[in-house]
């Protein structure tokens, strides 16, 4: 029998997910059917029972039910835990296991698709929000000589800089502070914060790009956005957007789910939109 996976969010049309996932059950040669779920606003856990009661197996969650699968799950991964959302849930008899895929996906599309090396590099990510929560462990695996989080409200960049500190096993230093105070020069600058998806530019100075650093923008489809423009003007030619981490988390998902891991060339080049 075909076995049924989904993406639950709201709104939920825009979702490439099932693109991806078909494209990957293609080349993987899996029989899988992947449909998308608009789950009603206070509706999550319903909507999720009747799936997995359907014979449902797997599902992605998207805005903005990344709390309410926390809730729901009965295993969280360390990922899940660390990053307090999650993004993929798998089903088996009474358990519902949890990931958080975001956070891996980014870094192996930095490492990998791109080829920029993250070790004993200096690596800047603005924002403090759920993005750059999930990002911090699979940054820090990486060993970076040097991890800082700049956000406008610099509590929070303090809170998450603690939380990073205390949970990772190596020795890299990372430092929460404001934009006014970002020291420096990085050799890789990642957008985490939302400014992108309404159009803004964080207050950053352009001073941020070290020559040859690779500027990458986590939201997807949107262009060369003005954080990404900043990067430009400032000489950056190492220009990306989350095109690649979208591949790669579901690529994670899919290997988690099916024990196969797709290769992601084709549901990038299918999905990118040019920076311009
Ligand atoms: P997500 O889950 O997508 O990370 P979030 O938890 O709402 O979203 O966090 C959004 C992050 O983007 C926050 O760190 C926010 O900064 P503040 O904490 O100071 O509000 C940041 N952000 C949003 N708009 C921004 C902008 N125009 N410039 C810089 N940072 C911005």
């Amino acid at each position: 029998m075909t076995d049924r996976y989904a993406v639950i969010g709201n709104p939920i049309e825009q979702s490439k997910s099932p693109l991806i996932h078909t494209t990957f059950a293609q080349v993987t040669g899996q029989d899988i059917d992947y449909i998308k779920v608009l789950g009603p606003l206070g509706g999550f856990a319903q909507t999720v029972d009747a799936f997995r009661a359907s014979g449902g197996r797997g599902m992605n969650v998207t805005a903005p039910f990344k709390l309410d699968a926390f809730a729901y799950a009965t295993d969280l991964a360390p990922s899940a835990q660390m990053a307090g959302a999650v993004n993929a849930m798998k089903f088996v008899g009474n358990k519902v296991y949890a990931e958080n895929f975001d956070g891996v996906g980014l870094v192996r599309d930095v490492v990998h698709n791109l080829g920029c090396d993250l070790q004993g590099r200096r690596v800047l990510i603005l924002g403090a929000g759920g993005a750059t929560r999930g990002a911090l462990l699979p940054l820090l695996v990486e060993q970076p000589s040097e991890l800082v989080i700049v956000n406008r409200t610099v509590a929070k960049a303090q809170e998450l800089a603690a939380l990073a500190q205390q949970h990772q096993t190596g020795q890299v230093p990372v430092l929460g502070v404001g934009y006014d105070v970002v020291q420096g020069a990085f050799d890789v600058v990642l957008n985490a914060s939302s400014s992108s998806l309404t159009g803004e530019l964080p207050p950053l100075s352009a001073s941020v790009f070290a020559p040859g650093c690779l500027a990458y923008d986590l939201t997807y489809g949107k262009g060369l956005t003005p954080f990404l423009q900043l990067a430009q003007q400032a000489g950056v030619t190492q220009l990306a957007d989350g095109v690649g981490m979208l591949a790669e988390q579901a690529a994670e998902a899919f290997a988690w789910w099916r024990g196969v891991r797709p290769d992601t060339a084709a549901v990038i080049a299918k999905l990118t939109v040019p920076l311009v």
